[in-house]
C-alpha cells in the first residue's frame, strides 16, 4: 500500500524547543512531555477546544491524551470557562474557608459513597502521600505494600518498581528485584515497602500471610493505568479487600486515573469494592490541579487539630477557582455521561481492533470505554507488569503514534499511558481516529 503520511511543519515548535532548552531542563517540566518520548522533540500545544488541539504551527489534532486524563470535559468547556471567569473576577483564592470548597465536597461525597469526608489536595501525588500518612497513623504500623508497575505519584516511598525494565532485571516473581525509580532517595526509605506482583491472588495471599500483620496499607490502582491499561482479573480486587480486612491493613484504592471516569463513583463503584481510603485527581478537576482523599470519618478525622494529629497543610488546598470547577464539573457528570463515554470509547476500541485485524498486525487493544491502550504483542492479553515488560513492543507503539501525530491525532508515544475518551469526543472523532490508524498501519515496520 502507498504511504500517505505527510509531515506537517513543526518549525515553530522546534524554535520554541530551542528556546525552552535554555531555561528549562530538557525544555519541559516533566520528562514525559519532552524528547524522552517525542523523538523529534515536543510538539508545542497552544490552544484547545472540545476534543481538538492546535500546535504552535497551527496544525490541528484530535486529542486522545487529554492532559493525561485530566480533561474529562475536553478543552475549554463553555460552562467551565464561565465558572472560572466569574470566580476569578471575585478573587482567585483566599486560603480561608469558602463556600466553594463546601459545595465541591458535598458533590464529591454524593458521588463517592465510601467518602464520609474528603480532604482536597493540589495533585494526585499529594493525595496518595496523605493517604499513606493517614493509614500509618490509623494503624500504628509503618510498612505498606505496593504492587510492581503501579505508579502512585512521585513521593519517595512509592518510587520503587514503578517503571518498566528489561525482563532479566525483574528477579523472581516470589521475590521481585527492588528497583528504585529515582536517584536521591535514601535506600532506608524503601525498608518499609513490601513489593508484590499484581493480579495474582495466590501470590498476594502468600505475601499477606507473611507480612500482613505489619502492614499499614495495601495501595493499588484498580485498573493498572501506568503500564497502559491492565484490567483486574475477575474477583481480584474483591479478594484483596477481604485479605486486607483479615490482616488489619487498610486498602487504599488509588483512583487518581480511574476516578470519575468509569462510573460516577469510579472503579470502586464499577467493580463493587469498598476501600478504606481512596485517592483522586485528574478528572476531578477537569484540567485544574487537584487531588482528594476520601474515606470514613474515623480515619480522616485524624487530621483534626490537636496532639497526635496527622499533619496536612497547604496554601493552595481547596483552591477557590479549582473548587468552583470541581463543583461545576461534578454537576455535569450524570449517569448519561457515563453511558456516552462507554459508547464512544467502546466504538474506538472496536474500530482499532478491526484495523489491526485487517492489516494482520499483531496488536491488541486492551481496556474499554473511557480508557484503553494498544499493545503490539503476540499475546492475547497483557495481565500484569511482567507481561508488559516481556511481551509489549513499546518501540513499535511509539513508531505507530508518531505516524498518527503526522495524521492529526494527538497522543503520547509512551506505551505506559493510555487513550482517553472525554465528554467532548464524538463518533466522528472515533471515525477519524480509525481512518488515521488505518493509514498509520500501512507500511508500519
Ligand atoms: C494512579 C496514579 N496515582 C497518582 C498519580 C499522581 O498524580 P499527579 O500527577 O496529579 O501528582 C498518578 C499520575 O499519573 C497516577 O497515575
Amino acid at each position: 500500500m502507498t504511504q500517505t503520511i505527510k509531515t506537517p511543519s513543526r518549525s515553530r515548535s522546534q524554535q520554541w524547543f530551542e528556546r525552552a532548552r535554555r531555561s528549562l531542563v530538557e525544555g519541559v517540566n516533566s520528562p514525559s512531555r519532552g524528547a524522552a518520548v517525542y523523538t523529534a522533540g515536543p510538539i508545542l500545544l497552544e490552544r484547545g477546544q472540545g476534543s481538538h488541539v492546535w500546535d504552535a504551527d497551527g496544525n490541528e489534532y484530535i486529542d486522545f491524551m487529554m492532559s493525561f486524563g485530566a480533561l474529562i470535559q475536553g478543552h475549554a468547556h463553555p460552562t467551565l470557562v464561565k465558572t472560572v471567569s466569574e470566580a476569578m473576577a471575585e478573587g482567585s483564592h483566599f486560603a480561608a474557608a469558602t463556600s466553594a470548597e463546601i459545595e465541591a465536597a458535598e458533590r464529591f461525597r454524593r458521588m463517592v459513597p465510601s467518602a464520609e469526608a474528603v480532604r482536597f489536595t493540589n495533585t494526585g501525588s499529594e493525595a496518595t502521600m496523605l493517604a499513606l500518612r493517614l493509614a500509618r497513623a490509623h494503624t500504628g504500623r509503618h510498612k505498606f505494600l505496593k504492587f510492581e508497575g503501579h505508579y502512585h505519584g512521585w513521593y519517595d516511598p512509592f518510587l520503587l518498581n514503578a517503571h518498566s525494565h528489561p525482563p532479566e532485571q525483574l528477579g523472581p516473581v516470589e521475590n521481585p528485584a527492588r528497583i528504585p525509580d529515582s536517584a536521591g532517595i535514601p535506600n532506608s526509605t524503601f525498608d518499609d515497602v513490601v513489593i508484590a506482583p499484581w493480579n495474582d491472588v495466590k501470590t498476594v495471599e502468600r505475601v499477606l500471610r507473611q507480612h500482613g500483620h505489619e502492614l499499614a496499607a495495601v495501595i493499588t490502582e484498580p485498573i493498572m493505568a501506568n503500564m497502559g491499561c491492565i484490567l483486574p482479573r475477575h474477583g481480584y480486587l474483591q479478594r484483596l479487600r477481604e485479605l486486607t480486612r483479615e490482616c488489619g491493613a487498610l486498602l487504599i484504592l488509588d483512583e487518581v486515573v480511574t476516578g470519575f471516569r468509569y462510573a460516577p463513583g469510579g472503579c470502586q463503584e464499577y467493580y463493587g469494592v469498598s476501600p478504606d481510603l481512596s485517592t483522586f485527581g485528574k478528572a476531578l478537576g477537569a484540567g485544574f490541579p487537584v487531588g482528594a482523599v476520601g474515606g470514613p470519618r474515623s480515619i480522616l478525622d485524624r487530621m483534626q487539630w490537636g496532639e497526635n494529629m496527622v499533619l496536612h497543610y497547604g496554601t493552595f488546598n481547596g483552591h477557590r477557582l479549582t473548587m468552583k470547577v470541581v463543583a461545576a464539573n461534578l454537576d455535569m457528570l450524570t449517569a448519561n455521561t457515563y453511558l456516552e463515554l462507554h459508547r464512544v470509547g467502546n466504538s474506538a476500541v472496536a474500530g482499532l481492533r478491526e484495523v489491526f485485524r485487517r492489516h494482520e498486525i499483531k496488536a491488541i487493544v486492551q481496556g474499554f470505554g473511557p480508557m484503553f491502550q494498544i499493545y503490539f504483542t503476540d499475546r492475547e492479553a497483557i495481565c500484569d507488569y511482567r507481561d508488559y515488560c516481556k511481551y509489549v513492543d513499546a518501540q513499535r507503539y511509539s513508531q505507530f503514534v508518531h505516524r498518527l501525530l503526522e495524521l492529526g491525532v494527538y497522543m503520547t508515544p509512551s506505551n505506559g499511558l493510555h487513550w482517553i475518551i472525554s465528554t467532548a469526543h464524538t463518533l466522528a472523532d472515533v471515525a477519524a481516529l480509525v481512518e488515521a490508524a488505518d493509514q498509520a498501519c500501512s507500511g508500519l515496520a
